[in-house]
């Protein structure tokens, strides 16, 4: 991707008939709570490092000062339950600034981005989860952010084994689950069935890891994905 998309992201979307353009740079992360986002960005952050490229880890909702603030108005909103609409735009606000003050930026500079999270949670969350309209999503998505990943690694795995993880590290750590991970199984049910749709409509872009493995299993299948995507990508920019 180059320079005039990020113009025409800044000038307010792209024209509605264009496709979203992929960048190569940029990688997401998404699957449900304890699936091991954070563990396996950890191990593909290092193997771009061992490459001397430049990486930017970051994650949604957050990613810059305020959208980090958007996300604490998200997770712990005190005593007021956002509706799902709003949750959705709060989503999509936070992402506008993350794709503007940090993205965009990263890739323009040459770096590699790694992000915990992107637009396909708002497919999974915001659509399956709470049930609002995707083609609303795919609007905002369009408008506001203008983009997508290049790589997707969803990491598939049951609800109630996503609940022991993050159970088994909340002890550890002394947190406690914010408001979307207080959901209901079946919420999550659905955010599980929308990712792997998200997937089975991009197969190319959404690559699904077995993520009941050992860490370790998860984190080799996870880089040899990047590496082989990498490698096509070179070899399509040669050809
Ligand atoms: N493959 C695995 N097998 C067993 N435990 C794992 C595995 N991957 C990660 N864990 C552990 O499960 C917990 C959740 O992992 P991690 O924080 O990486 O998941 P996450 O997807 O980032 O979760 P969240 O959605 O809450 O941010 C951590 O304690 C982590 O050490
Ligand atoms: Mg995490």
């Amino acid at each position: 991707m180059t320079g005039p998309v990020a113009a025409d992201i800044a000038a307010g979307g792209l024209a509605a008939d264009a496709p979203l353009p992929r960048h190569p740079r940029f990688v997401s992360l998404e699957g449900g709570e304890g699936a091991g986002k954070t563990t396996v960005l950890n191990a593909l952050r290092e193997a771009l490092l061992h490459t001397g490229a430049e990486v930017v880890s970051t994650r949604e909702p957050g990613g810059t000062p305020l959208a980090e603030q958007i996300r604490e108005l998200l997770l712990h909103p005190g005593d007021e339950k956002p509706s799902a609409e709003t949750e959705l735009l709060l989503m999509f606000a936070a992402r506008a600034q993350h794709v503007r003050g940090t993205i965009l930026p990263a890739l323009e500079r040459g770096a590699w981005v790694i992000s915990d999270r992107f637009t396909d949670s708002s497919y999974a969350y915001q659509g399956g989860g709470r049930g609002l309209d995707p083609a609303f999503i795919a609007e905002l998505e369009r408008r506001v952010v203008g983009l997508r990943p290049g790589l997707t690694l969803l990491l598939d795995l049951g609800v109630a084994q996503g609940r022991e993880r993050t159970r088994g590290r909340d002890l550890v750590f002394g947190q406690t689950p914010d408001r979307i991970e207080r959901e209901r199984d079946d919420f999550f049910e659905q955010v599980r069935r929308a990712f792997l749709a998200r997937a089975r409509a991009e197969p190319e872009r959404v690559r699904v890891v077995d993520a009941s493995q050992p860490a370790q299993a998860v984190a080799d299948d996870a880089v040899a994905i990047l590496r082989l995507f990498m490698a096509r990508s070179a070899a399509e920019q040669a050809s």
